[in-house]
């Protein structure tokens, strides 16, 4: 199945996709979600950014990484001298995919099935923007970008070979460093995370 070819300038193009994705029962995360939250930023970015899929925040918001975990990668980004405004920043999963416990809705990562279901829209996104480098942050992610399962660990430092043409970067997703107890270990990881985006920052300038 492939989607169909869409007439009209990139902006467009763009609205067309986010609105048939506001509707998408691809998978069944769409039942409980408040809504997608799809990709957002400068339609011609030369730098793509993968997160997992929209937390608490939002999913309430509609806009991707903007509670803690979008925090974090934010002062990341500022620290690396990469301008997030410049960057098209979207999701592997755009329903955010939680249970309930209490009050409180506890995230839970997507399956390989749900991944593979909103690549529809990720490859979508990629055609549309065309950006020279993509970014995955963390497992999920990374599983998106290059439909196969690999392990953060052995994939990141070096660049990978895109069938878009487009040169893929693996690194952690911001949650991990949230999550580390080890407040030594959490900013000696949180410092090769600024490096790495540094590094690849430098990759578009
Ligand atoms: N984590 C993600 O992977 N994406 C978001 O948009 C927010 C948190």
């Amino acid at each position: 199945e492939k989607p169909q070819k869409r007439q009209g300038n990139a902006a467009t193009v763009w609205a067309a996709i986010r609105d048939e994705a506001m509707a998408c029962t691809r998978c069944p995360l769409y039942r409980d979600a408040t809504q997608t939250v799809f990709g957002e930023g400068p339609l011609d970015a030369a730098l793509f950014f993968i997160g997992e899929q929209p937390g608490d925040q939002e999913d309430v918001a509609g806009r991707p990484f903007v509670g803690p975990a979008g925090q974090l990668f934010d002062a990341a980004l500022a620290e690396a001298g990469v301008d997030r405004s410049r960057a098209y920043v979207t999701n592997a999963v755009k329903h955010f995919k939680f249970v309930r416990q209490g009050k409180r809705r506890l995230h839970q990562s997507p399956d390989a099935g749900e991944i593979q279901a909103c690549r529809w829209w990720l490859g979508q996104e990629i055609d549309l923007i065309r950006p020279r480098v993509i970014v995955a942050l963390g497992a999920s992610a990374a599983r998106a970008m290059l439909g196969k399962a690999v392990t953060i660990s052995r994939t990141r430092g070096s660049a990978i070979g895109l069938e878009s043409g487009a040169e893929g970067w693996v690194t952690v997703h911001p949650s991990y460093l949230l999550r580390l107890p080890d407040e030594a270990k959490r900013a000696e990881e949180r410092a090769r995370f600024v490096q790495e985006l540094r590094m690849i920052g430098a990759r578009v300038k």
